[in-house]
């Protein structure tokens, strides 16, 4: 069986990772890389610390506007599915990968496969939202993270093909710990102590792309202090314009993306999470540490649920407030599964392509 993995972007390939590890012991896997994102930080780190065999295609696509930069995606995995004939194609997650991905091969009657499928924050406003629905509506194979995931699917009338298969970022995340704990060197070269410092990441369009609220987030992180920034390009380039950027730096350490092994050292150490990207907020909580996010609303509800995430949107008040008082509850449950969902979902493309 010939599998191709469609990524492109940060997330794309730490979900990557743990799943083409298993999909290589059964079957022959194609990996196509879109170039959404490119810089050293956000791209070929990930492939060589986290041992993802280089890509077989890269199309080299950049950034552009959600049109463009969709449509020159469609267009160039649709050339390389048309001679690569995959029996079927998996997409991860939600971003403009994910989407052109799953729409060339579903419009070539291939059978899409979706990592990540049935999250919903309900807010159509947030481009990784619609990207969601529009993926999950032309799958074959719907893999679920979570309970509520799947029900939100049950919602929409997808019942057929959906597994609940557990979280494939535990699986990164517990992989991927014991190599971060032998190899990672970060606390030293940033001087830190375990537990002296909150961890800070900002990215998500709604605060990047809104004046507002993207000073008032960099004025609570300044006001709070110790904070360690690794900071997006997205939003680098924002609070430059915004002539932020020397105000945060003066308080805050703002740092380069980093990569996964040091990001999860990084988290595993702080005192408090800061952040508006999904993927770090549920590392937070599989690591218990507290987490406080950047969004009115999260597709990754159990966190807020049980206690140990909460959502301050852009409002500084609440930010710095949060950063301050902000104790989770001691309890802790195991809602995003075991670590073996790559397993389960290689199984199951096994038994049902
Ligand atoms: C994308 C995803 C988002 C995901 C995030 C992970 C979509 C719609 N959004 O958002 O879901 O959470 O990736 O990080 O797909 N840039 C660089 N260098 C790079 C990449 C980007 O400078 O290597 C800058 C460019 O100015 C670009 C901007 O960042 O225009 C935004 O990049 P883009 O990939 O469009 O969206 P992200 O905000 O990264
Ligand atoms: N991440 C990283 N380095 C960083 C920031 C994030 O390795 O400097 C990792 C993070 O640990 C998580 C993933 O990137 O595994 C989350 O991606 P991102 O926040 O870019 O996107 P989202 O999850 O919001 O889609």
């Amino acid at each position: 069986m010939k599998v191709a993995s469609i990524v492109g972007a940060r997330p794309n390939f730490i979900k990557l990772s743990p799943v083409s590890r298993e999909l290589r012991k059964k079957m022959d896997e194609i990996i196509i890389h879109t170039g959404q994102h490119y810089d050293y930080e956000m791209n070929k780190i990930f492939f060589d610390e986290l041992g993802i065999p280089t890509p077989d295609f890269h199309l080299e696509v950049g950034s552009g506007f959600h049109g463009y930069q969709t449509g020159e995606m469609l267009k160039r995995i649709e050339k390389i599915l048309i001679k690569e004939k995959p029996d079927v194609v998996l997409v991860f997650g939600d971003t403009n990968t994910t989407l052109a991905g799953a729409i060339a091969a579903a419009k070539l009657s291939l059978k899409v496969a979706h990592v990540e499928a049935g999250l919903r924050s309900f807010d159509r406003k947030m481009p990784e939202e619609v990207n969601r629905i529009l993926v999950d509506h032309c799958s074959s194979l719907l893999f679920c993270p979570t309970e509520t995931a799947e029900l939100n699917l049950k919602k929409e009338g997808i019942i057929e093909n959906v597994y609940l298969t557990g979280d494939v970022m535990v699986d990164a995340q517990r992989t991927c710990m014991i190599i971060a704990q032998d190899r990672s060197k970060i606390m030293d070269e940033l001087s830190l102590m375990p537990k002296s410092y909150y961890l800070a990441t900002v990215h998500r369009a709604s605060n990047t792309d809104d004046p507002d609220n993207l000073r008032s987030i960099a004025l609570a992180l300044s006001k709070i202090g110790n904070v360690i920034f690794p900071c997006h390009p997205r939003a680098e380039k924002r609070l430059k314009e915004l002539e932020l950027w020397d105000i945060l730096n003066k308080n805050t350490r703002v740092i380069k993306p980093v990569g996964y092994l040091d990001m999860l050292i990084l988290e595993k150490n702080a005192l408090k999470i800061i952040t508006d990207s999904g993927g770090v907020q549920k590392e937070a909580y599989l690591l218990g540490v507290p987490c406080i996010t950047l969004r009115e609303e999260t597709e990754w509800i159990e966190t807020v649920q049980d206690g140990w995430n909460v959502l301050v949107g852009a409002n500084e008040e609440m930010i710095t407030r949060m950063a301050r008082v902000f104790v989770p509850p001691g309890r802790y449950k195991n809602v995003f599964g075991l670590g073996d969902a790559s397993q389960k979902i290689v199984k199951l493309i096994e038994r049902i392509i």
